[in-house]
């Protein structure tokens, strides 16, 4: 596996799932019953902004720093941007640092609550468990997800969240091994809310998993949000992203809607880009 998220840390895919993740996790939050956060493919937790591999593409420059210079953001926007500030602004206002996905939930678990963190990778692992400080609340697996899920569902507690973010070296082959791993999942946590990101780049490779989740996924509801910035019909480029959510929260699709068209509007670099909420099955 060559995949280095640190070449992508905070960049405008970035920032679209975890403003969602955000919006996912306060809505687990809203309930006093404790919740678990599974992410089957966890990263290293934070990324230096600084260093060789996101400098080599900049790519952050055109996600998370335009939110941060932007004003007037809707509130979902406004929360991640202060989130983003406290972890990653050094003292002169530069920003140094991004947090993934395990950190950005860490930050949110209450006392009960309890995260299961996978990541395939021993060096992503071992920087994943320095960057927790040791949080009891936080269990790092070094191992594959997919295969987790089946070892580690359903959690002691009754709700929770997975997310499932691949890092899609081969396109149509990580779909299937999405369906393979989410049908027994499903039988195991079915009430669990499941949020698969995936890479938009041509829309006929996409297609089929829609399919498969509108018509065979158990009995879950499934909304589809996606964010493009280019038309997705050439596969030399990430045209945009998408987030598949199963069981989704009450109202979350007009949560959703109440940032993704200025999302769309920031991060655009012309007319072309787009935003989506629709739902696969309901
Ligand atoms: C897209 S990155 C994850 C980013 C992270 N979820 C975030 O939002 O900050 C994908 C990660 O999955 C890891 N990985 C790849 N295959 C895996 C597998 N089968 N199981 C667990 N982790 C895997 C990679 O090493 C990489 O760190």
């Amino acid at each position: 596996m060559n995949y280095r998220h640190a070449f992508h840390a905070g960049n405008f895919a970035d920032v679209f799932k975890h403003v969602a993740l955000l919006g996912l996790l306060d809505a687990l939050r809203a309930k006093p019953a404790p919740f678990c956060y599974v992410d089957t493919h966890a990263g290293r937790g934070a990324y230096d902004l600084r260093g060789e591999s996101a400098q080599r593409t900049g790519e952050y420059r055109d996600g998370v720093a335009r939110i941060l210079q932007a004003g007037d953001l809707p509130p979902a926007l406004t929360d991640y941007a202060e989130r983003i500030r406290a972890f990653g602004v050094d003292a002169d206002g530069s920003l140094v640092r991004y947090p993934g996905s395990p950190l950005l939930a860490r930050d949110r678990l209450r006392a009960d609550d309890r995260a299961m963190l996978c990541e395939l990778q021993g060096e992503e692992a071992t920087a994943l468990r320095a960057a927790l400080h040791g949080d009891t609340r936080c269990a790092v697996h070094e191992r594959d997800g997919y295969a987790a899920l089946k070892a580690l569902l359903p959690p002691a507690q009754k709700r929770g969240l997975v997310l499932i973010d691949p890092p899609f070296e081969a396109q149509g082959a990580e779909f299937e091994t999405i369906a393979q791993a989410l049908t027994p999942a499903l039988a195991r946590w079915p009430n669990a809310i499941y949020a698969i990101w995936y890479p938009i780049k041509l829309r006929e490779t996409i297609t089929p998993f829609h399919r498969w989740l509108g018509s065979e996924v158990g009995k879950a509801d499934v909304l589809v949000t996606e964010l493009l910035l280019h038309p997705d019909n050439t596969p030399l480029r990430l045209n945009g992203s998408g987030l598949a959510i199963l069981n989704p929260p009450w109202q979350f699709d007009v949560h959703l809607g109440g940032w993704l068209p200025s999302l769309a509007r920031l991060l655009s670099n012309g007319p072309e880009a787009t935003s989506r909420i629709d739902w696969l099955r309901r």
